[in-house]
């Protein structure tokens, strides 16, 4: 697909669709807090609010597109189930709300699995399948699954019903803080950065949305700089970010509105996660720390202003944090 047709691309979904899921999600979830982050403006070169969705009963923000998706299905569809493909956190999002709704649901996982996000979907109820090295092998799988049994495939990005729901983050962050220049977003399949463009350009269009990814894992990036979508190595021990692929939706969505697309690698983020645990008392997971690598990497440009970060999930492996605990801590800390 080249860049005019992504540029060009008919999309579903506007803000109205994330004011309807917030009418949705009101039922299921409170609002998460943003909170000042005064200790971190020293290393960040500006001040820093943190949107704190590793609060979530999920631990991670993906919990809001999986209930707006399983609250707009049929009776007759919950009944046939769910299945996708997940490294955690999008799986957990999809069992949780099977749960509240009474539906079948299978989440197909790549190896490497990270033990505490199994656990928890297992908790949720969800019947899990160990299949591939990566994300868009397992992937295939789930579709293949759900062709068999009959039930709905959700792909774990390009589904309007989940970047709406997604999106309810930005619409309480927006509105809490109408005058930040900057946000930051982590990036895999793109849903929450898409979903953050579709608000910020309604409700904060002064605000600079900037999408982060690894250097190991760079699709959704070199998707978006290119205006095609590509599948790159997928190497990225950030596993909510190893994505080896650009989607369609998520990418024309990032088209409209994003400012810049920033890579850091995986050390970057490490040490991200130490700063979240040393100075924010907030345990993030390696992707709910990419966004404040990214605004780290350009602190230098950052002066004067006002920037977010959403601390996306905080399911961190016991492994992961022992390299946390290893990393080096950022000069200014
Ligand atoms: C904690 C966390 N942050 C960020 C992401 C990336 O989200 P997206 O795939 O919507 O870009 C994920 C994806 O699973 C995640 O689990």
């Amino acid at each position: 697909m080249v860049g005019a047709t992504l540029e060009n691309m008919d999309i579903d979904l506007g803000i109205g669709a994330v004011r309807a899921a917030r009418t949705v999600l009101a039922d299921h979830l409170p609002a998460t807090p943003s909170w000042a982050a005064p200790a971190l403006t020293e290393a960040a070169g500006c001040q820093v609010v943190l949107k704190h969705e590793e609060v979530q009963p999920t631990g991670a923000f993906k919990v809001r597109g999986g209930l707006n998706l399983l609250a707009g299905m049929s009776p007759e569809q919950r009944r046939r189930g769910v299945v996708s493909a997940s490294t955690g956190n999008h799986g957990q999002s999809l069992a949780y709300a099977s749960r509240r709704f009474g539906a079948r649901c299978q989440i197909v996982l790549p190896e490497p699995v990270n033990p505490t996000k199994a656990r928890a979907l297992r908790g949720w109820g969800a019947e899990l399948v160990v299949y591939g090295q990566d994300m868009e092998t397992a992937g295939a799988h789930a579709r293949e699954l759900a062709g068999r049994g009959g039930a709905r495939f959700v792909h774990p990005a390009d589904e309007p019903a989940l970047i709406a729901g997604v999106g309810t983050l930005y619409l309480e962050l927006l509105t809490a803080h109408p005058d930040l220049d900057y946000l930051f977003v982590p990036v895999g399949g793109g849903s929450g950065a898409a979903s953050a463009c579709l608000v910020a350009a309604s409700v904060a269009p002064g605000c600079r949305v900037i999408a982060v990814q690894t250097t190991a894992s760079r699709a959704a990036h070199d998707s978006w700089r290119t205006g095609e979508l590509v599948s790159r190595p997928n190497r990225t021990a950030v596993e909510g970010l190893a994505i080896g692929i650009g989607y369609a939706t998520t990418q024309a969505l990032l088209r409209r509105h994003l400012t810049d697309f920033l890579l850091v690698d995986d050390e970057q983020v490490r040490v991200a996660q130490l700063l979240l645990l040393t100075h924010a008392h907030t345990l993030a997971e390696g992707a709910g720390a990419a966004a404040l690598a990214g605004l780290l990497s350009m602190a230098d440009r950052l002066a004067g202003t006002r920037a977010a970060i959403v601390v996306s999930g905080g399911n961190a492996s016991p492994a992961e944090l022992g390299s946390v605990l290893g990393a080096r801590p950022v000069a200014a800390a």
